[in-house]
């Protein structure tokens, strides 16, 4: 290959580069503008991944719990976006499941990309109402405060008793939860909700 063909092909790479960056800008800008437009869409939280002292926190005492435990545990994150806490639990603990539940089909897909090598994790794409969410141990969720109350009610008609709910930033309307830890995070994303059912 001499120079010049070399330099097209770089100046082609950054074009599309360019192109995809352009293309996931515009996604975003428009899922921000169906959450004004689109009362459905307002109920769903956007991908947003967990991130900051509540992330660390979640991970920290999720894996405080499966380290303890002899039997296998699982694990669910509901709205699991791209699977950020969820392949992080299950690279560390192989011998656990995680499942995750992600309504966005293009995100479920990059999450499913992600995971496709990490046995112990599946990613269903769906709405988590459809799920039950009786199955699991431990509920790990970052989800948006006008969807808590009916999150809530899913939980206790669901969950079994002793499964343990950690929710980052957001808390369950007239529900007292067994644990509050406060974190000087930035505006509402601020500390973890830990509930026993
Ligand atoms: C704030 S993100 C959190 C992602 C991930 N749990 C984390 O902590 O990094 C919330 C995700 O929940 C998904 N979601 C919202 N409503 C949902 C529903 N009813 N069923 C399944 N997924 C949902 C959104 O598409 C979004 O990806």
């Amino acid at each position: 290959m001499n120079i010049s063909n070399g330099v097209a092909m770089i100046i082609w790479v950054g074009i599309f580069l360019n192109l995809l960056l352009i293309l996931a800008l515009v996604y975003f800008i428009y899922d921000i503008f169906r959450l004004f437009t689109n009362a459905e869409f307002r109920q769903c939280p956007p991908y947003v991944p967990s991130f900051g002292r509540q992330k660390d926190i979640i991970i920290e005492r999720t894996s405080a719990l499966l380290a303890d435990s002899s039997k296998q545990m699982q694990v669910l994150d509901p709205g699991c976006g791209t699977g950020t806490l969820l392949i992080k639990l299950a690279k560390k603990f192989p011998e656990h499941r995680f499942v995750g539940i992600e309504w966005r089909k293009t995100t479920a897909a990059i999450a499913r990309l992600r995971t496709r090598k990490i046995k112990n994790i599946e990613i269903i794409q769906d709405d988590m109402f459809n799920q039950s969410f009786s199955n699991f141990n431990i509920i790990i969720c970052f989800l948006m405060q006008p969807l808590m109350a009916r999150f809530g009610e899913k939980l206790k008609q669901d969950c079994k008793p002793g499964t343990i709910v950690f929710s980052n930033s957001f808390y369950i309307p007239d529900e007292e939860p067994a644990e509050k830890i406060e974190t000087d995070g930035v505006y509402k994303f601020k500390d973890v909700y830990v509930y026993r059912y």
